[in-house]
């Protein structure tokens, strides 16, 4: 793992950064816009929308799943590796990712997720900074999904309020030098996953 401060080489990786929240001024879309300012040099940061996707229904998924959800699954498999960006809501994933997530956990968009590196960091108004969202979310994404959750280190930023202007857009230099940190860990977690799923195609163990 990179430690604070430490900048990886990453020339032309790509971040899909997918904030949780639908609302204009979220202030977790404000933290994944953030990260295209303080990325390392050469990661180049998407910040994707959950707003095209609709309500989980078996039925539409068998005439056929909506362009919006073929899109997101595009827009995941393109991706070197994901940062989930998102508040929680009641304790837990809200609704609207919980939805995203389950539409491309299916075959019919050849689960992008499966065996993608991803983060997991969030922003609350309160004092908890996501922990729980984060712990309910990671646990699905690993346990169900298969993806290569990153669990060390982790973003929780809390006390929104005053790290962000009332536009979403984050104005706290620290929560920014965290940021970055995080960020430099999740590009060295994907080299290190790609590093062992190198080893194990030629017939290694990878360990
Ligand atoms: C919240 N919020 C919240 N915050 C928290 O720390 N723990 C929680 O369990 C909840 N639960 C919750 C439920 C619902 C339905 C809403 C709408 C909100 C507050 C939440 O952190 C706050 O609204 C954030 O600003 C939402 O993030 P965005 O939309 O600004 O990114």
């Amino acid at each position: 793992m990179a430690e604070q401060g430490e900048r990886p080489s990453a020339a032309g990786f790509h971040l899909l950064a997918i904030p949780g929240s639908l609302r204009q001024q979220s202030v977790n879309r404000g933290l994944a816009d953030a990260a295209q300012r303080v990325a390392p040099e050469g990661v180049f940061v998407t910040v994707g929308s959950l707003a095209d996707i609709p309500l989980y229904n078996a039925d539409v998924e068998t005439a056929g799943p909506p362009e919006g959800v073929y899109a997101f699954a595009d827009a995941i498999r393109a991706a070197d590796a994901v940062l989930f960006v998102s508040p929680e809501y009641n304790r837990g994933v809200p609704g609207v990712l919980k939805n995203a997530i389950d539409w491309v956990s299916r075959q019919t968009v050849q689960t992008p997720l499966r065996y993608k590196p991803v983060g997991v960091v969030g922003v609350s108004t309160g004092a908890f900074g996501t922990i729980r969202g984060q712990a309910e979310l990671k646990n699905l994404l690993a346990g169900s999904i298969g993806a290569y959750v990153m669990h060390q280190p982790d973003l929780m930023v809390s006390g929104a309020q005053q790290k962000f202007d009332d536009r979403g857009a984050l104005i706290d230099p620290e929560t920014e030098q965290r940021l970055g940190d995080y960020l430099a860990a999740l590009v060295t977690w994907t080299q290190r996953v790609r590093a062992i799923d190198a080893i194990k195609a030629l017939g290694g163990d990878g360990v």
